[in-house]
């Protein structure tokens, strides 16, 4: 038996306006989208907005549901919304924010889910480019993960499957 130790490396930004301004903008984008989502059981308002290749932007927000596993996050509601009216246009990056009601639409740290680490993950491989993920961390920080590969090791993907 050897233990395996994995690195990972992240950016963190103290401020809003450390951020590089494109960041910065798909970061207010993705606060858009918060104010729009559909959250009355869990009152956290989640916003995500996907910028790609051709510099468009999609914006999605968590959209839930009475039978609590029908809802889906804001991070596949964009991304599927992406993939769905933009196919083959390759996704650069994804900004994550949230606010619970009762902060008056004050951000909080989010990080997305596991299940949305595996759809960016598939549309990394898909794409062949690595994912830029900017998310709130607190405190009014940020954390910039370059890949989706720094969020989830081991990860589960078509070559998994392949026949050895
Ligand atoms: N949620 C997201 O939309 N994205 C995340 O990264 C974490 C969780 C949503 C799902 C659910 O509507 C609510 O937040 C509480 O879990």
């Amino acid at each position: 038996m050897r233990h395996i130790t994995l690195d990972s490396t992240f950016e963190e930004y103290q401020s809003f306006s450390e951020l590089p301004q494109v960041d910065q903008a798909l970061i207010n984008e993705a606060k858009k989208a918060a104010l729009d989502a559909y959250a009355p059981y869990s009152h956290f308002h989640v916003g995500a907005a996907v910028e790609l290749e051709n510099g468009k932007i999609i914006r999605g927000n968590n959209q839930e549901n009475a039978a609590y596993p029908s809802g889906l996050c804001a991070e596949r509601v964009a991304l599927f919304a992406a993939g769905a009216q933009h196919p083959g246009e390759k996704i650069k990056s994804i900004a994550i924010t949230a606010y619970p009601e009762s902060t008056d639409n004050a951000s909080v740290p989010v990080s997305p889910c596991g299940d949305c680490r595996q759809v960016m993950a598939e549309y990394e491989q898909r794409y062949g480019q690595k994912i830029r993920l900017i998310m709130e961390s607190g405190e009014g920080k940020f954390i910039v993960a370059p890949s989706v590969k720094q969020l989830l090791p081991f990860l589960f993907n078509a070559e998994s499957m392949a026949a050895k």
